[in-house]
């Protein structure tokens, strides 16, 4: 690929530092995508400027303007702070007729809502947990026959925020104060979720309209007795030294037969076109005892820092990470012109 100028764009507070050049700076942890991505682009050759956003677009429409970038790398998960904004931003570039990485506006706005990819997912007969939606600020009574136990999420948020051992719920009085706890630290609405016992897989694609299904992650709890909820909580999901305490781990999907991978790697792809996504997502989803698949929800754009799942697949399917970079730089451009990958 020619020499490119990518307007990488990222959170204002995560416009990685000039002086940032070593991966063992204790700043990385902030900064770790950000970080790697730009190196990883600078590695490949191209021209590479940062743009930090917060709740303005004129500094897109300058750099545009100023230095006409080939295209944008999009690092951006919220816009002023709300993360359901996010496509409201890639429309912007749309509009901007430059290409970028990721997801498109649709995608990023269908697999964002728990309750409306479910739906969607339903009508396509993909298994997906029973649900049911409370609204922020509206009494709502119990109409459907949700079994429990359930857990209790946030219908927006991402990251697990929100999510704790006590997000499980055995009876009525649990399941209203988690939903009154969603609406107040979270300021969203809420879904309850019928729980779902089984392995957690995690399933990264690369592709707009031919899709590469990469090997599949599973987050792993060896030590959790059986009877207890398994769940990627906050906790799980961000405390290194808590996943080690508990034996909870991440790692390569191990004894999956060959024919039961196939089976999640077509109910994956079929979750990737439904909810239109494009560039390079990940679904996760639950496997129960008996070989049922659950899929729990699909993430466009998910993390690509060098140590995240969808990095150690591509990894594992034989790219270096520049090389990772570069093909998602590719179907960036390739979804522009409406071609095939
Ligand atoms: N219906 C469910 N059954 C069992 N576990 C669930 C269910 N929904 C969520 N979880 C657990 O909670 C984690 C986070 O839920 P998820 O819907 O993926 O939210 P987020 O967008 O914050 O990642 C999942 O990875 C899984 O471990
Ligand atoms: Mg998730």
């Amino acid at each position: 690929m020619k020499t490119l100028r990518v307007m990488m764009l990222v959170h204002t507070t995560l416009v990685p530092p000039d002086d940032l050049t070593s991966a063992k700076d204790p700043r990385m942890e902030k900064y770790r995508t950000e970080y790697d991505v730009k190196q990883a682009l600078l590695k490949l050759g191209h021209e590479v400027q940062v743009v930090g956003m917060y709740d303005d677009l004129a500094p897109i429409r300058k750099t545009i303007e100023e230095w006409k970038p080939h295209i944008a790398f999009n690092l951006i998960e919220d816009f002023a702070g709300n993360s359901a904004f996010d496509y409201y931003l890639v429309s912007f570039l749309e509009m901007m007729h430059l290409p970028y990485t990721g997801c498109n506006p649709r995608g990023l706005l269908l697999a964002r809502d728990k309750a409306l990819s479910k739906k969607l997912l339903s009508y396509h007969h993909i298994n997906v947990p029973d649900f049911m939606v409370f609204p922020m600020g509206r009494v709502r009574k119990r109409t459907r026959a949700l079994r429990y136990p359930m857990i209790v999420k946030s219908l927006m948020e991402e990251g697990s925020v929100g999510i704790s051992q006590a997000s499980y719920v055995e009876n009525e009085e649990q399941l209203r104060d988690r939903i009154a706890l969603i609406h107040e630290r979270i300021h969203g609405d809420a879904i309850a979720e019928q729980y779902i016992d089984g392995r957690e897989l995690y399933v990264t694609i690369l592709g707009n309209t031919q899709l590469q299904v990469l090997p599949i992650r599973e987050l792993s709890f060896a030590k959790t007795a059986e009877g207890l909820p398994r769940m990627a909580t906050y906790k799980v999901k961000w405390d290194e030294n808590y996943r080690e305490r508990w034996g909870i781990n991440y790692q390569f999907a191990k004894d999956l037969p060959d024919a039961l991978g196939e089976r999640v790697a077509k109910v994956c792809k079929r979750v990737y076109r439904t909810l239109e996504m494009s560039g390079y997502g990940r679904v996760d989803l639950r496997l129960t005892a008996d070989g049922k698949i659950y899929v729990l929800e699909a993430n466009p754009n998910p993390g690509i820092a060098r140590d995240e799942d969808s990095t150690l697949s591509a990894i594992k399917a034989g790219m270096s990470y520049e090389e990772f970079i570069e093909r998602i730089l590719r179907l960036g451009f390739r979804a522009h012109e409406g071609a095939e990958t």
